[in-house]
């Protein structure tokens, strides 16, 4: 889906006293291996806290397209898959919008099938490179048609039969190492992801509880190597998505910066790959309670109760990076509250996410008053506590949801406004958006 068309612009205005209980709409990456792993597997699939984002949703329809049937009754979202390895050749290119993950995964997922699939995408996902799923592929024995540059669109027709392949990832990414694994349940024998640097694992914990015979290894020095049995059976799962503590990072962080503000956030996924941003937040000096941490369906979750702080400037470690790698954007937006200077280090991966997440954020902060400076991989973001004189500035979001929702934030407390040129695309990842803040007592008003 391509928002290109009609750009709605929105501007943020100095709000005070944020207070409410939310609950956040469900993980991004669960819900996206929800639809998928339930589409291939045999059986039902049944899912609730499903986030019904458009990315999602594209990926729901990719899965349809090959053979899943997917129905919504109340809040439960029932699939009939497949069965592995009897996924069926789509009629017509699978549209994944604005959506990595939903292409990426899914080029793992099919591209050993001996068919043709075509993968298209909007403005930002056809600029976004995709050699590093392919790569791996062809490796299997895929045959690739793409665009310059290994993007898409693009055709894949998996070999008769694939070859296993032994893979180390070359950039911490958890796209790679899924769509490597995925490849490698339409494989014979074993085939194995080296993943030299953790990033989420959501793929491994939920292939595992689909029945993958898939095992995880970790040596001293950290590096993980995950094998898993090609044509196995994948069962149907019972599925509860918790809620995304990327989207949560944005009212999460409206209520750290905006004066006077209380904010309750519940179901909080808190896996360890996830959580880079409270630690980071929490070494800033932020009043985050972590609230009724409990298990539920394998994974950390847990509420949050934020108050209004006031931030210190820290140095993010780059280690840290695959924690956190979604909530740069925001963070620079509260480095620019805090006192003194925030450094953000290890960021090569945010010039390939749905924009150059490094020149966007800081352009942004740049047009909104704020003293930063952009390095290859690195921000440095001197702040300003209260926030005096920022703001006044719009900003380009390039098509990408995290750019948009960020700034609106930084409007919240800026002492100027600041305007967005689009937040159409924020329906990608987090429709409520708009509600939910203003149900805090955000004041953001779209054109
Ligand atoms: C995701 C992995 C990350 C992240 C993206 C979701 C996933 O991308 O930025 O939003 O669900 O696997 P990379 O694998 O490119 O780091």
């Amino acid at each position: 889906m391509s928002h290109s068309a009609s750009p709605r612009p929105a501007t943020a205005h100095r709000s005070r006293d944020l207070t409410g209980d939310i609950r956040i709409p469900g993980d991004k990456s669960i819900s996206h291996r929800s639809f998928m792993f339930g589409g291939l597997a045999s059986g039902e699939t049944r899912i609730t806290g499903l986030l019904e984002g458009e990315d999602v949703i594209n990926t729901g329809r990719a899965m349809q397209a090959m053979g899943a049937r997917i129905k919504k009754d109340g809040d439960t979202w029932i699939i009939q898959g497949t069965g592995n390895g009897c996924l069926l050749k789509p009629e017509a290119p699978l549209d994944f919008g604005n959506a990595g993950t939903g292409a990426r995964l899914t080029m793992g997922l099919v591209g050993t099938y001996d068919m043709e699939t075509t993968f298209i995408g909007d403005a930002s996902l056809s600029k976004r490179p995709m050699g590093r799923v392919l790569n791996p592929l062809r490796e299997m024995g895929v045959q690739v048609k793409a665009a310059e540059g290994d993007r898409m669109p693009l055709t894949l027709h998996g070999p008769k039969v694939a070859a296993p392949i032994t893979y180390r990832v070359p950039m911490a990414s958890a796209q790679v190492k899924s769509a490597v694994l995925l490849a490698g349940l339409n494989t014979p024998g074993i085939t194995t992801v080296i993943e030299p640097v953790m990033t989420r694992d959501h793929t491994e914990k939920m292939l595992a509880g689909f029945g993958a015979d898939l095992t995880v290894e970790t040596n001293r020095e950290g590096v993980r190597h995950i094998r898993i049995v090609g044509q196995g059976e994948l069962k149907g799962q019972t599925i509860d998505v918790p809620g995304d503590p990327s989207s949560t990072a944005f009212p999460l962080m409206a209520a750290l910066l905006v004066p006077g503000s209380d904010v309750t956030i519940r179901n909080v996924l808190m896996n360890p790959t996830r959580t880079g941003l409270i630690l980071t937040l929490q070494e800033m000096g932020a009043n985050i309670d972590i609230l009724n941490a409990r298990l539920a369906g394998g994974e950390d979750v847990a509420d949050l109760r934020v108050r209004a702080s006031e931030l210190k400037g820290v140095s993010v470690p780059p280690e840290r990076a695959p924690s956190m790698i979604d909530e740069y954007p925001v963070l620079a937006v509260a480095a620019a509250f805090a006192e003194g200077e925030t450094i953000m280090d290890g960021l090569e991966e945010l010039r390939v996410k749905e924009s150059d997440r490094l020149s966007a954020v800081a352009d942004g902060l740049k047009a909104n008053g704020v003293d930063c400076t952009e390095g290859e991989a690195s921000l440095t973001v001197r702040g300003i506590p209260g926030g005096k004189g920022l703001g006044g500035g719009t900003v380009a979001t390039h098509l990408d949801h995290r750019i948009a929702m960020s700034f609106l934030v930084m409007g919240l407390a800026a002492e100027k406004p600041v305007t967005i040129d689009d937040s159409a695309m924020i329906a990608t990842s987090f429709p409520e958006f708009m509600d939910l803040m203003a149900g805090l007592g955000a004041k953001i008003e779209r054109s």
